[in-house]
């Protein structure tokens, strides 16, 4: 399928995967993507595993994600990791606002958008996490949330640091519970989310920015998924730990 936005397929491996494990998972990926062209391939290990890895996809289309990072440059933050840290192992991505952040860490919207204007002053793109949990879904409130997390999380960004950010939509109520959002509920909540960005960063901008689903994304439903015209990638996380399912969601979105 041709889309104008080039696919952006990151794994996101959680807590999960030592060191030596994700050596062994990301080397199986570079052998079976290494003829993969046409979709933006990022691996997001946990930060012990960053050093390992980043020397394995050294010259690969495999690109490198962290999960997190500091919205601070430097200093006493005990326990956090800096955008020039994550930059010595050639991190290019960095996930914002996951919603188990958002949750466990109580992540804001607020601090969501200081790490993504720290990222951006790093030349690390930043992919910025927002989705509605399963009672505001019912309770009709899906796009008054999307609108508050999308225009929170992406306050103060310019339209040139817009273009190198990535948008995940990603269900709260989707992630890790084998439920997938139906193509249409995706499509829906996209062109939503695409709505809200014309009207933040301006017409040119907005459709050059890339929207990745995340939530219980398989390789059976990725190829739907993908055939959306406001889907440009995925998200995903369960079906990342095994290069089997990996290869196999990215092999079926192209
Ligand atoms: P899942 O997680 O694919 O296991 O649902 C997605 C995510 O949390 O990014």
């Amino acid at each position: 399928m041709t889309k104008d936005r080039k696919l952006i397929i990151a794994g996101n491996w959680k807590m999960n995967k030592t060191a030596a494990e994700a050596a062994a998972l990301v080397a199986e990926l570079k052998r079976d993507l290494a003829k993969v062209k046409e979709v933006d391939i990022v691996v997001c290990p946990p930060f012990t595993a960053l050093s390992e890895v980043s020397k394995i996809i050294l010259d690969s289309n495999i690109h490198l994600g962290a999960q997190n990072m500091s919205e601070h440059a430097r200093g006493a933050y005990t326990g956090e990791i800096s955008a020039e840290m994550l930059k010595e192992f050639s991190v290019r991505y960095v996930i914002l606002g996951h919603s188990e952040r958002r949750q466990y860490q109580k992540e804001s919207d607020e601090l969501v958008s200081k790490k993504a204007q720290a990222a951006h002053a790093a030349a690390i793109k930043p992919i910025v996490c927002v989705g509605e949990k399963l009672e505001e879904r019912e309770g009709g409130l899906t796009e008054k949330i999307l609108e508050t997390q999308v225009r929170g999380s992406l306050a103060g960004l310019t339209k040139e640091q817009a273009l190198e950010t990535i948008v995940a939509y990603e269900p709260v109520w989707a992630i890790g519970t084998g439920r997938t959002a139906t193509p249409e509920q995706a499509q829906s909540a996209h062109a939503f989310i695409r709505g809200l960005l014309a009207e933040i960063f301006g017409n040119e901008v907005a459709p050059k920015m890339r929207i990745q689903y995340g939530g219980s994304v398989k390789p059976n439903n990725a190829r739907e998924l993908m055939s959306q015209p406001d889907v440009d990638g995925a998200l995903v996380g369960g079906a990342s730990l095994e290069a089997r399912s990996f290869c196999g969601i990215i092999f079926n979105s192209i």
